[in-house]
């Protein structure tokens, strides 16, 4: 068996779109160290060292064994100088001292609490920081200006910090299908996000809607928000509307979808007997906040769609490098483009985009890079 893991360990395919990653993996203590240097980075506004990291990250995410020695990580895929040091610090003796000192360091916890927030990004969490933000009530104590988005993350950041359940997205799916169906009958509602890679649980819930017809879906998101709004479902809600097609045609960053991002109020599963007047802790809360994702597709670009909002993000990215740069076509979430002829590939299903590409099919559970 050694020799048959030391052949597996020098043979991994360099595109994350190429390998299987499951969710569990065996080499978690190494990888946690490697998304906090790739965290790190990204902090600094370094994207091309967090990719580095996040590369490394993924790789070792993808073996079938855990690590035994530093020998082993030598011929690694994307493994550099850097990572190798880190790989050997751990594997000798548990945790490696850079990793520790950042996760100690003021400025990356309080860029990690900042970027946690609803509506913060890195930019803005390093303004704040520079402004001298160090806690969430410095925000309020400080004047800074916030965005409706942000003042919502912020109410309900208690709430939204907490995971959301396998359970909880159950039941955020039962709420949007009922408040969709009144207005459309027969639409596809698919939950995609980590929940669609056998995650148990996620910071948020995302979903895929489409339709056959595609005239059905013409101001459905509104109209299903709204009525969800007047049920008191929502906390926060902003609607994206369709970006133009000629826009959309050409880059792999691109993603033009109608797309509803939104903080619900999901009641408590005891909340109905509660208000039939079994409520017998008083104060209570019957309902939490939980941010969910709800993205409107055209039933022809349907399986490009739920294959880029599956993820995992890096998942996504790899996909669409390797396309580009291995097939010469661009992949986004609406489809995949011939940039030379100007045309596009249609597909039915996530398989078909796979064979497109001279892919081996990667099912969601297998999606975790
Ligand atoms: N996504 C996207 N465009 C956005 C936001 C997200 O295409 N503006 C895609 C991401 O690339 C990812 C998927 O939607 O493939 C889900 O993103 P997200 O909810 O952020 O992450 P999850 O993988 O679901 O993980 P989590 O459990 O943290 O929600
Ligand atoms: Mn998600
Ligand atoms: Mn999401
Ligand atoms: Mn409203």
């Amino acid at each position: 068996p050694v020799s048959k893991d030391k052949d597996a360990l020098s043979t991994v395919a360099p595109y994350a779109c190429q390998r299987q990653t499951p969710l569990i993996h065996h080499n978690s203590k190494i990888t946690d160290a490697l998304e906090i240097l790739g965290k790190a980075a990204s902090f600094q506004g370094s994207e091309v060292r967090s990719l580095a990291f996040a590369r490394a990250a993924s790789v070792l995410k993808s073996l079938p064994c855990k690590l035994q020695s530093i020998e082993e990580a030598k011929n690694l895929v994307w493994c550099g100088g850097h990572c190798q040091t880190v790989i050997q610090e751990i594997l000798e003796d548990g945790v490696c001292h850079e990793v520790e000192v950042l996760k100690n360091s003021e400025q990356y916890q309080c860029m990690e609490l900042l970027t946690s927030i609803f509506g913060v990004g890195v930019r803005t969490a390093e303004r704040w920081y520079n402004d001298g933000v160090r806690k969430l009530s410095d925000l309020a104590d400080l004047h800074i200006k916030l965005t409706a988005e942000q003042k919502a993350g912020i109410e309900h950041y208690t709430d939204l910090k907490q995971p959301v359940t396998r359970d909880e997205a159950e039941r955020v799916e039962s709420l949007i299908t009922r408040a969709l169906d009144r207005f459309v009958p027969g639409l596809r509602i698919t939950m995609t996000g980590g929940f669609r890679r056998g995650k148990q649980q996620g910071h948020d819930v995302d979903f895929l809607i489409t339709h056959p017809d595609e005239e059905a879906l013409n101001g459905l998101l509104e109209k299903s928000v709204n009525w969800m709004d007047s049920q008191g479902l929502l906390l926060y809600h902003h609607t994206k509307a369709r970006s133009h097609v000629q826009t959309r045609r050409r880059s792999t960053h691109m993603d033009g979808h109608e797309t509803c991002y939104a903080i619900f109020a999901l009641p408590n599963h005891d909340s109905l007997k509660a208000e039939s007047g079994d409520f017998t802790s008083s104060g209570a809360c019957r309902w939490r906040a939980v941010r969910v994702d709800l993205v409107v597709a055209p039933y022809e670009e349907y399986p490009y769609a739920l294959l880029g909002w599956t993820g995992s993000k890096h998942f996504e990215r790899e996909l669409r490098r390797f396309s580009w740069h291995e097939k010469n076509l661009s992949l986004n979430s609406h489809g995949l483009y011939n940039v030379e002829k100007e045309c596009s590939i249609p597909a039915t299903s996530e398989e078909e985009i796979f064979v497109l590409l001279g892919l081996q099919y990667v099912p969601p559970p297998y999606r975790n890079a």
